[in-house]
């Protein structure tokens, strides 16, 4: 079965792809001051005309106690790095290029809930993406966190998350996985187990994008729906289901 959905159309997704695996090999950051322009031979010099930052779009949040932090990929290193609403977030850029990739990651600190624009600078072109932070409570972390490691009334359709995403190897859905995603996708690929990509926003059959373009392209079939024997349609509270993706986000990226 093909897409109809009006709005797919393909485009490459290699370069986003391998962004995020690149990321993993070079994150680690500091908290000092504003990040020194990295120089040596793991960085590219100039604009590439592949260049791009990934995620276009990020979803996280804040409450004032846990640490949400939204990783952004490029293959190319900003001159300089604007935030629309500095009163929004904070951008910090890490300290080494990628050996891979020659480009450099960064980490988006949000400061209060809202939206607002961040843009990398590189030979006075601009590369922006929208961030979206939304206000949650420390109490949904911690019921997202119980949900997470040790729900009430286990059973096999209320298994705890961490039973498979935190053994050895497990798949990942920090915010490197689902800062491109909205809450409504992440809560999706928990309860029906599509493939994040792929979350059915019209009827069980119609597979549409993700909802921010330009994150839009055809999806094969076989990777519609997440590989997990058995599936993956897991069993929430009311409560639960709208604590699990502020819970999701709080986690560390992977990587860092
Ligand atoms: C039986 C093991 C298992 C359990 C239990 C489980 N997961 Fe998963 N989950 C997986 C596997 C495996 C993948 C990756 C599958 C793939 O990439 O095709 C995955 C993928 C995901 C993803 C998508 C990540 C991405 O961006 O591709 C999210 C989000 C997620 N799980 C959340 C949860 C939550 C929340 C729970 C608990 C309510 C949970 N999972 C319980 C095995 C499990």
């Amino acid at each position: 079965m093909t897409p109809t959905s009006g709005h797919t159309r393909t485009v490459s997704r290699g370069i986003a792809g391998l962004i995020v695996a690149a990321w993993l090999a070079t994150a680690g950051c500091s908290d000092d001051a504003p990040a020194a322009q990295p120089q040596g031979q793991d960085c590219v010099i100039g604009l590439p005309a592949d260049a791009q930052m990934f995620p276009p779009v990020i979803h996280t949040g804040f409450n004032g106690r846990d640490d949400f932090l939204g990783p952004i990929s490029l293959n190319f290193v900003p001159d300089s790095w604007k935030v629309a609403d500095p009163s929004i977030a904070t951008v910090e850029q890490h300290e080494k290029c990628n050996p891979v990739f020659r480009g450099i990651g960064a980490l988006v600190h949000p400061k209060k809930a809202g939206q607002t624009t961040i843009t990398a600078v590189k030979n006075g072109m601009e590369f922006t993406l929208e961030l979206y932070v939304a206000d949650y409570t420390a109490d949904e972390i911690d019921l997202g966190k119980k949900r997470y490691y040790e729900p009430e009334n286990p059973s096999a359709t209320r298994r705890a998350c961490a039973s498979c995403h935190q053994q050895p190897g497990g798949a990942d859905h920090s915010p490197l996985a689902i800062g491109f995603y909205d809450d409504a996708i992440v809560r999706a690929v928990a309860t029906t187990g599509m493939s994040p990509k792929c979350v059915s926003q019209v009827s069980g059959s119609e597979c549409v994008c993700g909802g921010q373009d330009p994150g839009c392209y055809e999806i094969p079939e076989e990777q519609r729906v997440l590989n997990v024997p058995g599936g993956h349609s897991w069993e929430f509270t009311a409560t639960e289901l709208d604590a699990i993706v502020p819970y999701l986000r709080s986690l560390t990226p992977k990587g860092l």
